[in-house]
């Protein structure tokens, strides 16, 4: 399975750490930056992470920011992405069999490494359950047609 993974410059160090994490668990990763703790902003990286999973390039995509809340925003002007904020493996796993996210964001000021590694897993070892939501990921994607 093919991740794509961004960050800005405050969330360098957990998206370095949440790579190598993916990595060993055997995702085949595609780090789009940044590449320092150089400032830089963040609704580059949100777009880029978007960009390679809904143009196909990847099966899910991970962002970090200091709050995970920006690059999410970013994320999900992007048509077709459903980014989802989580905070743990509760809320991670529930955003994939609820919402069908297809990005996953995390906030290096507000969740620690083994807790985001952890959401990471719940999130990617979820399943849609479909049926009544479907409904409603219908209505998210036809509201991308009212813009
Ligand atoms: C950068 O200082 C910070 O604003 C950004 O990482 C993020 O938290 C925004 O939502």
């Amino acid at each position: 399975m093919r991740i794509a993974i961004g960050s800005d410059h405050a969330g360098f160090g957990l998206k370095q750490e949440l790579a190598d994490h993916l990595r060993q668990e055997g995702y085949d990763v595609d780090d789009l930056g940044t590449h320092s703790e150089d400032s830089v902003d963040y609704p580059e990286y949100g777009a880029l992470v978007a960009h390679a999973v809904v143009d196909g390039e990847a099966d899910y995509g991970v962002c970090v920011c200091g709050t995970g809340i920006g690059i999410g925003i970013a994320a999900n002007k992007v048509r077709g992405a459903r980014a989802a904020v989580v905070h743990d493996a509760t809320s991670a796993r529930m955003a994939r069999q609820h919402n069908d996210a297809n990005v996953v964001c995390v906030g290096a000021r507000l969740t620690g490494p083994q807790a985001a590694a952890d959401a990471l897993d719940a999130f990617l070892g979820a399943t849609f359950e479909g049926g009544r939501h479907q409904r409603r990921i219908d209505r998210i994607t036809a509201l991308e047609g009212e813009q």
